[in-house]
């Protein structure tokens, strides 16, 4: 077992009957989709799980999981997901898929927020391994990044085929930026205050949890 699969496995503690329960993405959350509908079917746990994505939407749906639509929820039980980095106080930085939407949504809907990751995730400061994502309306894009073009350095995300611009799940664009202002908190509350911007990869205040695998061995961190 690698270790983004022992700490998708170490999640599963967290899961008990009849949650309702938030399915991330990334490999590390498709550990856990596989976990967790086994153990759903092996224990008969009337699990029932809402996707972050269509790719987990996809996922969950061919390991057999019960799925809920975003619209038949008002809270979640659990959310498990990963993260692109991880800081000391559990703040995070996502967002290199195309759904940071219903990410963040899901992780501010959810009674507790498991993040899963090994330790190449940690990081000193937000933004120390990767650019921070802004998902932003197509029109505002230009208006947007002449903005952010005074705080850092960055541009607009291209396609994986190269030949366009990325488009998220909700149709919007993602500007890519380094900062230079460094604390995680000042940067949030600027992206979360841009008109424009529909959403952003710092993840503040949101998790609850971490599970952290390190060659084999998993550490936990929990906000008091
Ligand atoms: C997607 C994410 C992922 O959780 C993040 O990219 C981690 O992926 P992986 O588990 O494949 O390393 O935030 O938006």
């Amino acid at each position: 077992m690698n270790d983004k699969e022992l700490v998708a496995h170490q999640a599963l503690q967290y899961v008990s009957e009849n949650m309702i329960v938030g399915l991330g993405t990334g490999s590390t959350a498709n550990y856990f989709i596989d976990a967790l509908a086994k153990r759903n079917r092996d224990e008969k746990l009337n699990v029932r799980a809402v996707s972050s994505s269509v790719v987990s939407m996809i996922k969950a749906k061919e390991a057999g999981l019960t799925l809920l639509a975003m619209e038949q929820i008002k809270e979640i039980d659990l959310y498990v997901d990963g993260a692109d980095e991880i800081t000391a106080d559990l703040t995070l930085l996502k967002g290199r898929g195309y759904d940071l939407v219903k990410e963040k949504l899901l992780a501010r809907s959810a009674k507790r927020f498991i993040v899963i990751a090994d330790e190449s995730k940690i990081v000193k400061n937000i933004g120390d391994n990767f650019p921070i994502p802004s998902e932003v309306h197509p029109f505002a894009w230009e208006l947007i990044k002449n903005f952010l073009i005074k705080k850092g350095t960055g541009d607009i995300r291209i396609n994986a085929a190269k030949d366009g611009y990325a488009i998220t799940s909700c149709g919007n664009f993602v500007l890519d930026f380094n900062y230079a202002e460094k604390d995680t908190e000042k940067l949030n509350a600027l992206l979360s205050q841009t008109p424009g911007i529909v959403e952003h990869g710092i993840f503040y205040n949101l998790a609850h949890g971490a599970l952290i695998s390190n060659n084999g061995k998993v550490r936990e961190i929990w906000k008091n």
